[in-house]
């Protein structure tokens, strides 16, 4: 089979760790040009790196997702000094572990900073590359949750819930909007999948782990390469009559 994203340009948030790297890394795969951003300019530089050491083709920029004045900056630069961007990936994100009960000062920084970088963060990233996006006739994956459906007690911050419900109605409303332009818009759901996003909560409550794996029908937490195979199609003309949908990559999570 021939590179799924040859001539692609793809910008990847939040690639310098876990799912956005494994993504980056697969893009580069299937012959796209990636571009790795994250609020680490390390990190970020190593994706990009470790991908040009495997013959692919990448760059880094540094980039917070919660400045939107810098998202707008960092598109106008890759337009100018690499070209026309036609993929999207938003994956940045973080997460907290305060119940909305716990200390008052926590949870009002949690949801702040959850709102900021999980949900505006998406609006600003999109918004800063739409005209590069529309003229591509591009494609857009946002990385949603199976919290985007319900809320899942491993322990897990209200906000997180909120904001990755809000990531899958932003889905919803720009593949709406954009699909006459044809840029498609679509989410992928993953499950519990392992990176330093949740190291710490895995260590420290293996009960729960085990209670989460028990109701997974795969019967095993993802790895961030599991994700790549659904961004993939996502991107490419495997998909080209996909648009405003969430694929799943939760080991059947939600099946049960
Ligand atoms: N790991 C899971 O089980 C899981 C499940 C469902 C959804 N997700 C989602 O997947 C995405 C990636 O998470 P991960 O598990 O790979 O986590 P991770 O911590 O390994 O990677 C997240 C990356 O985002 C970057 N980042 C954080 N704040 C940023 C900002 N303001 N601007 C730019 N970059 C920023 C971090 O530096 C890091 O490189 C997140 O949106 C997360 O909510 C993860």
């Amino acid at each position: 089979m021939p590179a799924l994203l040859k001539n692609h340009i793809a910008v990847i948030t939040g690639a310098g760790s876990g799912i956005g790297r494994a993504i980056a890394v697969g893009y580069a795969h299937e012959g796209a040009q990636v571009l790795v951003l994250d609020i680490n300019g390390e990190t970020a530089a190593k994706t990009a790196a470790d991908i040009r050491a495997g013959s692919g083709k990448a760059q880094h920029f540094t980039l917070d997702v919660t400045d939107r004045a810098a998202c707008r900056a960092t598109a106008a630069k890759v337009a100018t000094e690499v070209g026309q961007v036609s993929i999207l990936v938003n994956n940045a994100g973080i997460n907290r572990r305060n119940a909305f009960t716990a200390d008052p000062d926590a949870v009002v920084k949690d949801w702040q900073d959850i709102m900021a970088i999980n949900l505006n963060g998406v609006f600003n990233v999109t918004h800063a590359f739409l005209g590069a996006l529309r003229a591509t006739k591009g494609r857009i994956v946002n990385i949603a949750s199976i919290q985007s459906f319900m809320h899942v007690r491993t322990p897990n911050s209200p906000a997180y819930t909120s904001a990755k419900h809000g990531v899958l109605g932003f889905t919803r409303a720009l593949a709406a909007e954009l699909g006459k332009d044809g840029v498609r818009v679509n989410a992928i759901g993953p499950g519990l999948i392992e990176t330093p996003l949740n190291a710490q909560v895995r260590a420290n409550n293996p009960e729960l782990v085990k209670i989460f794996l028990d109701h997974t029908p795969l019967g095993r937490a993802g790895k961030p390469e599991d994700i790549a195979g659904p961004a993939i199609f996502l991107a490419s003309d495997l998909s080209a009559y996909v648009t405003g949908t969430i694929v799943m990559a939760d080991g059947g999570y939600r099946t049960i």
